[in-house]
């Protein structure tokens, strides 16, 4: 079977959540990052166990990706739902592959190549009912040409924990799916580009990449309560801290995770916490506490669709505020936002060596999408990276746990060190640890503590700007949504338009000149985000000159390449 060679394939593949969508997506993503090829995918799923939709977008290429990109070139539908959820998006040229016989008929579009696979009926027969999904993979990998003998092995090796008899059962439906392909014959023009082969890689989600980069940095102490979509980072660290002797403590609650998180900072040991939205709401009283008692500790926020449990398993930047400002009194925090899976390793050690460096609460914040998309990542080494700890007292003289230095970063002494006995608390303290609500105490504490954060834009890697010279249009972008303008402005440049993109990953404190510098080289400027209110753009405007447009959106998914070319194309018709 033969066809164009397509460098930038997308699949989507639909159906009822316990159908195995999700195994079929993972299945065809190991495979082809496996064989060679770069992949990025996207996966949304109900918040049931059992039921609803449940979609899982692979887009692979020869060519580096940065986002899962605009729509599908072929649809898999295992039922009606899936097929009624993306029948708007069938164009001619696209390729669908669908239950037949099944729980629908399709009315499908003209220009659209159609593959009717008896999915459900040949499991049923095979009395394997589970393994629909595998037939349906057996078909698509004929179809566009998915590596065949990769994914053998990713059936083999995926199944093998459920015992021979899965392994063998799934690997028939498998051949018998590529049969009824075969049978077919292809009509569409569509198959992968060659891969470069057998790489080095692993395929991470946003999450997993967290956890490993937690490790790198050096995790003795992580304590959560699960809540979509952070519970996997939680799931990594169980899996691989306390075979490195850390501990983890799954806690009752979101306020129970931080309030141990601190006290292990405070008894000497590097502690992270992982949420989201509605918990982060929770910690809050416990940051300021951070903040004042100056504990180094990092909080992951993975963002969902809010406010209160809003949309649990969708995508949405909607944090940010209750990020940099949630809580009473005054209290600082630094908060960094990472753009990618493999982001998710190197901002994670980067948001452990500030929390260490400035004794205080980092924020990490991701995203729904950067959560559960996966994509190929070259192998880390952990000896690449350079790894912060916190300045420790040297046991001379007269131990003073918050003495006022230049720089606002007083020695720590961990708890057993002779002379080191100190107290940690949410009160004002002077210099000796001792409480004191003298005035002139609580604007010199203060001083310290916000002024050691001036610093904070010198340990961060400069802001990126992609692109040179002057610009009509300049795209100011955070978390996921990056990739998404990465791949835009490559379309716009490629049809002349003077465009320019900033990515920034510390969002606090704002590295302000940074901001400055580039929109001095911009006519306009442009700040898409997933949220209503267009957090991001309204901290720009509040602690910079610029005056970015806001471009929101706020429906559950990330944008896409095309939104943002079109957008720019209108601000600049
Ligand atoms: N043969 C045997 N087992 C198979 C199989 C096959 N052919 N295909 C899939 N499976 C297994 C998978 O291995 C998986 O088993 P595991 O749970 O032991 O890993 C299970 O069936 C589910 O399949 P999977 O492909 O992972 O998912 P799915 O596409 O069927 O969708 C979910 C199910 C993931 C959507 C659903 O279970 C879920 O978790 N929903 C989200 C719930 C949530 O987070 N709610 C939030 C509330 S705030």
């Amino acid at each position: 079977m033969q066809g164009i060679t397509k460098n930038d394939l997308i699949i989507r593949i639909g159906g009822e959540g316990g159908e195995g969508v999700i195994s079929v997506g993972d299945f065809i993503t190991q495979a082809c990052a496996h064989a060679g090829l770069d992949v990025y995918t996207f996966k949304t799923f109900p918040a049931e166990i059992k039921g609803g939709y449940a979609m899982y977008q692979v887009r692979a290429s020869t060519e580096r990706l940065y986002n899962q990109g605009d729509t599908f070139d072929v649809l898999c539908a295992f039922n009606g739902e899936a097929y009624n959820m993306n029948r708007a998006s069938l164009r001619p040229g696209t390729a669908i592959v669908y239950d037949s016989p099944g729980d629908f008929t399709p009315d499908i579009p003209p220009g659209v190549f159609a593959y009717p696979i008896p999915m459900t009926q040949t499991a049923k027969d095979m009395h394997n009912p589970r393994a629909k999904n595998m037939v349906a993979m057996g078909a698509m990998s004929v179809l566009f040409n998915i590596p065949v003998e990769s994914l053998r092995e990713v059936i083999t090796a995926k199944f093998s924990r459920k015992g021979e008899d899965v392994v063998k059962g799934n690997l028939t439906a498998f051949e018998h799916g590529r049969e009824l392909a075969q049978a077919l014959g292809k009509t569409d023009p569509w198959t992968l580009g060659t891969p470069k082969g057998k790489q080095d890689v692993i395929v991470m989600s946003g999450n997993n990449a967290i956890g490993l980069g937690a490790l790198i940095a050096g995790l003795d102490f992580f304590s959560a309560y699960p809540i979509t979509p952070a519970t996997e980072v939680a799931i990594y660290v169980a899996r691989h801290l306390p075979k490195r002797g850390g501990t983890l403590i799954q806690a009752e609650d979101e306020i129970a995770s931080i309030s141990q998180v601190l006290g292990a900072s405070y008894a000497g040991k590097k502690a992270m916490t992982s949420t989201s939205g509605p918990g982060l709401s929770l910690m809050s009283e416990m940051l300021g506490m951070a903040f004042m008692a100056e504990l180094p500790c990092v909080v992951v926020d993975v963002q969902r669709g809010g406010p209160s449990t809003g949309l649990p398993t969708k995508h949405e930047q909607s944090d940010l505020f209750l990020a940099i400002h949630g809580g009473h009194g005054d209290a600082g925090r630094i908060v960094l936002s990472v753009e990618s899976i493999h982001d998710c390793i190197d901002l994670t050690v980067v948001a452990f060596n500030l929390a260490e460096k400035y004794q205080c609460p980092v924020l990490l914040l991701s995203d729904g999408s950067l959560a559960f998309s996966t994509q190929n990542v070259p192998y880390p080494n952990p000896d690449d990276y350079h790894v912060v700890e916190r300045k420790r007292w040297d046991g001379q003289g007269e131990y003073r746990r918050y003495t006022l230095t230049e720089d606002g970063i007083s020695p720590m002494a961990d708890p057993g060190t002779p002379g080191g006995m100190h107290i940690a608390t949410g009160l004002e303290h002077n210099e000796a640890g001792l409480p004191s609500y003298a005035s002139a105490n609580h604007e010199a504490m203060q001083a310290k503590r916000f002024n050691k954060l001036k610093n904070v834009v010198n340990d961060v890697a400069p802001t990126e700007v992609d692109g040179e010279g002057a610009a009509d249009l300049g795209l100011i972008a955070w978390g996921s949504t990056i990739g998404v303008v990465r791949e835009a402005l490559q379309r716009l440049r490629a049809e002349d338009y003077k465009v320019k993109g900033f990515y920034p990953k510390l969002l606090n404190p704002l590295p302000t000149q940074q901001f400055e510098d580039f929109g001095a080289s911009c006519k306009r400027l442009l700040l898409p985000e997933v949220n209503f209110q267009g957090q991001l753009a309204h901290f720009v405007r509040a602690e910079t000159s610029l005056r970015p447009e806001s471009y929101t959106i706020c429906g559950g998914m990330p944008f896409t390449p095309e939104m943002i070319v079109n957008k720019v194309k209108e601000i600049l018709a």
